[in-house]
């Protein structure tokens, strides 16, 4: 059987810098930038563009600083899927997962290589591809049908179902614009999942919606794989990646590193991002404490036990603090505590054992767990401080370092209203509820 998907040789280039970035607002926002002679912000802080093709010797080499660069998103990706599977793509943040997502879906095009695609296929990229702001619900849900190539009869026998897949009945008849951010996710989901493509890619929809939504997508997924259909799929959440995907693809920094079996590929990635946190952690010489304790690792897992790339805001996390102590000695009155602050420094919150009015007994080797449940910080990046100290003396720390660890947090629905705060003025999610006392 010939695959559905063929890929040869696939590179991808942004241009960093120039016009055709992707989207007209950050096209003007180079452009207005490079006319007060202000840094491209286009680019990452700390991230020089690179000026070479994938194939040439100096490959991660050398890097350039200046404008009218290329950052190479994908290098000679090659690979193959057949009718039917479901292939997972996993990888850190700027892995290029959604980069060949695009391409795949053509919305935008290679730079070097061949890609071949048979059949209709759906999208769910970034929240708002395929769909028009100012048409109606049922308007884009026309309007998807028929870019699928289906006909009217065919759309109006899955109307019903897509609208109440998606809930929103009430607001079929108003533009999309007005939607919340997870009905537009909702509805966008449903359109490509119900709409009976025979390839659907799907970008990250877990990170939006609610717990009951992810699920309600995941068993969509798999209805749609017992079909028959093949199925992308990008993930950070590895518990979906194993129960859904047949075959998975581990990238990294647009390399292809590995492709196979979902259990072995999934735990080659926790295990390579795992050591590199511990590494870091013990090649640290910035310490400040007596150097009676060493806090050898902190990691982050979520509710199945895997270790997180990312937290979705709202997710039960627990935060494990591995030490060592010499040995024959054992610490009665252990504190821990763990600062959660902003890239700026600023303290945003604080995990203490001391607030339980307890002391852990520290033992020569071990690890504290902190579970944290609703994660409560919106997007974003922040850093956490660990110490560890004995009794209630403030001063005897036995090991402490700033910034053990980056966490990133991805915006999730932490209010289950489908709502987002606002990150400038709100960092810090706290749950809430509101009432009201009329008076005149
Ligand atoms: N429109 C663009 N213009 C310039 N650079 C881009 C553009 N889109 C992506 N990139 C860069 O390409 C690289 C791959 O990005 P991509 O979005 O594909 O990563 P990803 O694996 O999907 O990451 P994430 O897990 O954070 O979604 C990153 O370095 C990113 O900064
Ligand atoms: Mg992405």
């Amino acid at each position: 059987m010939s695959p559905v998907i063929s890929v040869e040789h696939l590179s991808k280039a942004y241009h960093l810098g120039q016009i055709g970035t992707g989207t007209l607002s950050h096209d003007l926002n180079v452009l207005w930038a490079k006319m007060r002679g202000k840094p491209n912000p286009m680019l990452r802080i700390g991230e020089a563009p690179l000026r070479f093709p994938p194939n040439s010797a100096n490959l991660g080499g050398e890097k350039e600083g200046g404008d009218g660069e290329s950052i190479w998103a994908l290098k000679d990706i090659n690979f193959t899927v057949e009718q039917g599977e479901v292939l997972g793509i996993i990888g850190r943040n700027g892995a290029g997962k959604s980069t060949l997502l695009k391409i795949l879906s053509r919305v935008t095009a290679p730079t070097e290589g061949k890609i071949k695609v048979k059949g209709r296929v759906a999208s769910l990229l970034e929240v708002g591809t395929g769909f028009h702001p100012d048409l109606t619900g049922r308007e884009n849900i026309y309007l998807n049908g028929s870019i699928l190539g289906m006909g009217r009869k065919e759309i109006d026998r899955k109307f019903d179902e897509i609208v109440d897949f998606a809930e929103v009945e009430q607001f079929i008849d108003t533009p999309v614009k007005r939607y919340s951010s997870g009905m537009y996710v909702r509805l966008a989901f449903a359109v490509a999942a119900h709409l009976e493509p025979e390839i659907l890619v799907v970008d990250e929809v877990l990170a939006v919606g609610d717990a009951e939504f992810q699920k309600k997508c995941l068993g969509k997924m798999e209805d749609v794989a017992h079909k028959g259909r093949t199925i992308l799929f990008v993930s950070h959440n590895m518990a979906a990646i194993i129960s859904l995907c047949s075959r998975v693809a581990y990238i990294d920094t647009g390399n292809f590193v590995a492709v196979g079996n979902p259990n072995d590929i999934v735990q080659s990635y926790v295990a390579h991002s795992s050591n590199n946190n511990s590494l870091n952690l013990l090649d640290r010489t910035d310490r400040i404490g007596s150097g009676l304790a060493l806090v050898k690792f902190l990691s982050i897992t979520g509710e199945n036990g895997m270790e997180l790339d990312n937290i979705i805001s709202g997710q039960d996390v627990t935060v494990r603090i591995g030490y060592e102590i010499p040995s024959g000695i054992v610490i009665e009155s252990g504190v821990c505590f763990l600062v959660f602050k902003t890239q700026l420094g600023q303290p945003l919150f604080t995990c203490s054992t001391r607030l339980f009015n307890e002391y852990v007994r520290l033992s020569p080797r071990g690890s504290l767990k902190c579970k944290i449940p609703r994660f409560p910080l919106n997007q974003g990046d922040y850093f956490v401080d660990v110490y560890l100290k004995r009794g209630s003396d403030s001063r005897d720390i036995l090991d402490s370092l700033q910034e053990a660890i980056r966490i990133h947090v991805v915006g999730g629905d932490f209010f289950g209203t489908g709502r987002v705060a606002n990150v400038e003025s709100s960092p810090a999610l706290v749950q809430h509820t509101w009432s009201m006392d009329n008076f005149v």
